[in-house]
């Protein structure tokens, strides 16, 4: 099928009349918000955006903390600040939609242009810097929307620091947020990753990050799914640290990954608009270039707690594939957002359509039985102390496997009874040093 967007409305826009990418966001905003109001004419309109955009098929059906998700193709946050499209979402195809970041605070944001197309990149610069309504006016509008029809899709809420809060104070500002809005929304995310307010990345640290998830588990009175989204800029032991506090909070998961600080590899040397460096521009890049960074941090987080915590997968998705390779490297759900500017509204249901057929060819019945598979457990169990693969017991494990019988044994005992690593080690070790024992 020939897609106008990418064949008439994306060279108009992006290259023709160049259409300022803030400005045209608001545009876009305000029809959506329309279409999910009821009435007539909007009723005829969702029925031919659902004929347009919508795939439905058994086999993308995921189910997570509870909640069922139609397909694992959500809306990143940061497209609906304000959810004034709350219902729209559902219609353009997606299977979740993640509301926000919304802060305690209402505040305007920076200045524009605040806002970047990098088109040769596939890329878009932003530094927002959380422009929003406010929690409370947030929770006014979804107390509205839900009066009259609740999404029939799951609803995510992001949550961020107020810029007026102090560091110090990060904590109460979350909560009150949460507390505000925990009725509506579905799950939550603690965003302490946004590269556009002043410090807010230092709360990924562990003694700034526990006050804050202690504070909001203790608000979870009804035990909301709480996640928390990770910078792909931080290193492989800053990660390790999120994931230990994940668990020892029992958070539900962590979305992986926000945009970057990083501009290596750009073809953008200079951003059209302002004429600066693009190294001298402020903000977090997002698209194509995050698209291999923030795999290999879901990767990471995937072998590393065992496939046992959910990841929401989110950089640089345009394609099946893109969407594909984060799944296989462990997500079960995933986000979009530079790729639905970029491939317009039937990107969804082009990328549904691809998953269908990686499923056929990977021989999966379902997405659920795709996670992970290119990071495979069975490896994970391979290397049973968490795939360090230059450490001496990883080295030890691997020539015990390679050399024998007993090895094999071993891994098929590790594949059906996760866990038997200690006991196992101890006959292993005898074996591996013992001449009289291997012969
Ligand atoms: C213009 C813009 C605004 C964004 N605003 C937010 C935000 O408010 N909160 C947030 O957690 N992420 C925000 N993001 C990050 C996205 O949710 C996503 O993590 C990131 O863009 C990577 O995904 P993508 O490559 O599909 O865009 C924003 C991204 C863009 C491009």
């Amino acid at each position: 099928m020939k897609d106008p967007y990418r064949q008439w409305l994306r060279p108009l826009i992006f290259n023709r009349f160049k259409l300022d990418p803030e400005r045209l966001h608001r545009q876009v905003i305000g029809p959506l918000a329309w279409l999910g109001q009821p009435g007539a004419t909007q009723q005829l309109a969702q029925a031919w955006a659902q004929q347009q955009f919508c795939l439905a098929d058994q086999r993308l059906v995921q189910s997570c903390w509870g909640l069922t998700f139609s397909n694992p193709m959500g809306l990143a946050a940061g497209f609906d600040k304000d959810g004034e499209a709350a219902l729209a979402w559902s219609w353009l195809g997606f299977g979740f939609a993640e509301l926000g970041t919304v802060t305690r605070w209402a505040q305007p944001g920076n200045p524009p242009p605040r806002l970047f197309r990098l088109v040769e990149d596939e890329a878009v610069l932003n530094r927002m810097g959380f422009n929003n309504q406010g929690s409370a006016a947030l929770a006014d509008r979804l107390a509205q929307i839900w009066a009259v029809q609740r999404p029939p899709i799951p609803i995510g809420i992001n949550l961020g620091k107020s810029k007026a809060t102090e560091l110090a104070a990060a904590a109460e500002d979350y909560r009150a947020s949460f507390q505000q809005l925990r009725p509506y929304g579905d799950y939550f995310v603690v965003n302490v990753s946004s590269p556009n307010t002043p410090g807010l990345r230092s709360l990924q640290a562990a003694d700034h990050l526990d006050p804050i998830l202690a504070t909001l588990q203790a608000e979870n009175h009804d035990q909301k799914p709480l996640l928390v989204k990770i910078a792909p800029d931080l290193s492989w032991a800053e990660i390790d640290a999120v994931i230990d506090l994940v668990t020892a909070h029992r958070l539900a998961g962590i979305i992986a990954t926000n945009t970057t600080i990083a501009r290596e590899g750009l073809k953008t040397r200079l951003l059209p608009s302002t004429g600066q460096p693009i190294e001298a521009e402020p903000g977090g890049i997002s698209g194509a270039p995050l698209r291999q960074r923030s795999t290999q941090v879901i990767h990471h987080i995937y072998q590393r707690t065992q496939g046992h915590l959910p990841i929401i997968g989110v950089g640089g998705i345009f394609t099946a594939t893109d969407a594909w390779e984060k799944i296989t490297a462990g997500a079960c759900l995933l986000q979009a957002y530079t790729g639905w500017i970029y491939e317009g509204p039937w990107m969804v249901k082009r990328l549904l359509q691809g998953l269908l057929t990686q499923l056929e060819q990977h021989q999966c019945h379902s997405i659920t039985e795709a996670v992970g598979l290119a990071t495979s457990l069975v490896h994970s169990r391979f290397w049973p102390w968490g795939g360090l693969p230059g450490s001496a017991p990883t080295v030890l494990w691997l020539a015990m496997s390679i050399c024998s019988d007993s090895g094999l044994a071993a891994r098929g005992l590790l594949a059906a009874k996760p866990g038997a690593e200690p006991v196992l080690l101890c006959p292993a070790i005898l074996w591996f040093i013992c001449p009289s024992c291997n012969g």
